[in-house]
């Protein structure tokens, strides 16, 4: 069986609830017994994540090659160098699994045109590029020029890199100008900052966007528990978890736009598939 890329576990609230308690276990010398259960228990929660990226088609050589670079590219000391404005590591990738979801999908719904909010290192672009054909496009956003130099880089290293068009600088002045363009698309990725979330959502929606037949894709919808665990439980932290109400906020927004319907799916951390209700519906 091929293995793909070992890809960082996207930690959900059992878990992290779990880790706690080996951590008591441990402090109060609970038996081995005890120990050797939660550990296995520990294993069993990332063990379906693992299996679906074991046993999925492993992606081409370049997003191989991309995932690999990445995880070796020195993120610290350009952080450390203030190359970056903002925290910048391998853990934002999207990986092996998500990116042969998008393509999966790419491929199912003979999209043309994607916008995707949130590059990186390109991973989801490439990914989704490889099953257009040659004269469709995947117009990308990205904040952090350094970032985008990087991926542009990585992603010519693939023939399907010329379909992708990088737009550097922040996501909602590059889609205000999409807009004004009159740019519309089949199919959204969007995957930067949470708290940008609503408005990206509402400049797509607000200005009409979106294809009659286009998606919207949220990565991160769940947010590892974030979404659905009572508010006094969120973890309000300096990473992932400053996102917390944000990403809370804007499923609720979603959930009451009576323009269109979603799906929830759960995998890695989440992605959120939205439809203008017309698509949504077949005929009777
Ligand atoms: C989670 S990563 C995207 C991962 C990528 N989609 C993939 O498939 O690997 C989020 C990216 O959004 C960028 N970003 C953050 N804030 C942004 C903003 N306001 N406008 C555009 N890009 C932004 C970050 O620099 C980062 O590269």
């Amino acid at each position: 069986m091929a293995s793909t890329s070992k890809k960082a576990i996207m930690g959900g609230p059992v878990q992290r609830q779990l880790v706690k308690l080996q951590d008591m276990a441990k402090t109060l010398e609970a038996s081995e017994d005890i120990q050797t259960q939660i550990q296995i228990c520990i294993e069993n929660v990332t063990a379906q994540e693992e299996y679906c990226d074991t046993i999925s088609s492993p992606p081409s050589e370049a997003i191989q090659n991309l995932i690999t670079e990445t995880k070796k590219h020195p993120w610290q000391k350009t952080m450390d160098e203030g190359k970056v404005m903002g925290r910048v590591g391998p853990g934002m990738m999207s990986g092996a699994l998500e990116g042969t979801f998008l393509k999966t999908l790419v491929g199912m719904s003979n999209a043309k045109r994607i916008l995707e909010v949130g590059l990186f290192t390109g991973c989801g672009a490439l990914a989704m590029a490889e099953a257009l054909p040659a004269d469709a496009k995947v117009i990308t956003c990205e904040l952090e020029e350094y970032v985008a130099d990087v991926a542009r880089k990585l992603v010519d290293q693939s023939p399907h890199g010329r379909k992708i068009d990088i737009m550097i600088g922040p996501a909602a002045e590059s889609l205000q100008k999409l807009a004004e363009e009159g740019q519309k698309f089949d199919m959204v990725f969007v995957d930067a900052n949470k708290d940008g979330y609503i408005d990206y959502y509402k400049i797509i929606m607000d200005n009409d966007m979106l294809t009659a037949r286009g998606t919207i894709l949220i990565d991160n919808a769940l947010n590892r528990g974030q979404a659905y665990l009572p508010k006094e439980k969120l973890v309000i932290s300096e990473t992932w978890g400053k996102y917390s109400h944000a990403i809370r906020d804007f499923n609720d927004y979603v959930y009451n736009d009576n323009r269109v319907s979603q799906v929830m799916v759960p995998i890695r951390d989440g992605v959120m598939m939205i439809r203008r209700k017309e698509a949504f519906e077949g005929e009777a």
